[in-house]
């Protein structure tokens, strides 16, 4: 399966690679990741560029990680692209994201679809327009049949929002009477929310050096271990990427729990 990793540069990289993967054993390997892809606008003022040519740039990165997360068997990846927040923004790069989410959308289709790959959006449909909705809709229904790499990109995306949401959809099949406010579990919440039916996450992992969620899946994150970096999005690399897996790796995840060898 090493062999699909095109376009990462030389053989050597793509050997160094699958080296570096090769370290993290199959039981400890993350089910769902999610990604806060920062410092897209650092990147560009570093280089004296706009902020719009940092994102840009941070979809090539993004490429490269759903790549290797497809060569990798990765079971779900969810990517942080625009929260209900963003809107708060100057209109400007408000409007360059929209249109770089069509953009990308429509010249990556073919790919994900060689791949394998099934798509799901994250988030409320307020706001976005008509015409990005559709294709939004239209890619997800083309890749529904997939059963390769499960991608959530999260976009017009609140944590606190999704929850609200899945709370409302509960509370008004409860007042049809479809089910009994005591039914109302864990589980039957999960299946309430945006990601229904996946895994939690395991890991998240945020670049550019701050330290918190900023509301990002914080129902699915209730266990999940966290990996940051200094590095902003656009540099961040596939190295970095199995580096972070390997870190998780060695993470001793309790679940509120004990280690067995705590258990006495
Ligand atoms: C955060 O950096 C990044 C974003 C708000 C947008 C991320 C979007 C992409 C990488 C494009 C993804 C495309 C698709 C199709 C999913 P920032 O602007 O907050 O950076 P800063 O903190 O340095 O200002």
């Amino acid at each position: 399966m090493w062999k699909k990793i095109l376009g990462l540069g030389t053989p050597k990289r793509e050997k160094d690679l699958v080296a570096l993967y090769d370290r993290v054993p199959q039981e400890k390997r993350p089910r769902h990741i999610a990604v806060i892809m920062d410092g897209n606008g650092r990147w560009a003022e570093g280089k004296g560029l706009i902020r719009t040519a940092g994102h840009r740039a941070g979809v090539g990165t993004l490429l490269d990680i759903v790549q290797v997360c497809v060569d990798f068997g990765i079971e779900v990846l969810t990517v942080y692209a625009f929260s209900t927040e963003n809107w708060k923004r100057p209109r400007p790069e408000v409007d360059f994201l929209m249109s770089l989410f069509s953009e990308v959308l429509e010249k990556e289709i073919q790919r994900m679809e060689r791949d394998h790959v099934r798509l799901r959006f994250l988030g409320r449909e307020d706001g976005m327009s008509e015409k990005l909705l559709g294709e939004m809709r239209a890619a997800e229904a083309r890749l529904a049949g997939n059963d390769g790499l499960q991608f959530n990109i999260a976009a017009n995306y609140g944590g606190q929002d999704e929850i609200l949401r899945a709370a409302r959809t509960l509370a008004v099949r409860a007042q049809a009477g479809e089910i009994a406010p005591e039914d109302i579990d864990e589980a039957m919440f999960a299946g309430a929310l945006d990601t229904a039916g996946q895994p939690p996450v395991d890991l998240v992992i945020r670049t550019s050096g701050d330290l918190r969620l900023s509301n990002f899946l914080l129902w699915q994150s209730a266990y999940a271990e966290f990996w940051f970096t200094e590095t902003n999005w656009p540099d961040f690399t596939p190295e970095e990427f199995v580096g972070a897996l390997i870190d998780f790796a060695h993470r001793r995840r309790r679940f509120g729990g004990l280690n067995p060898s705590e258990e006495k």
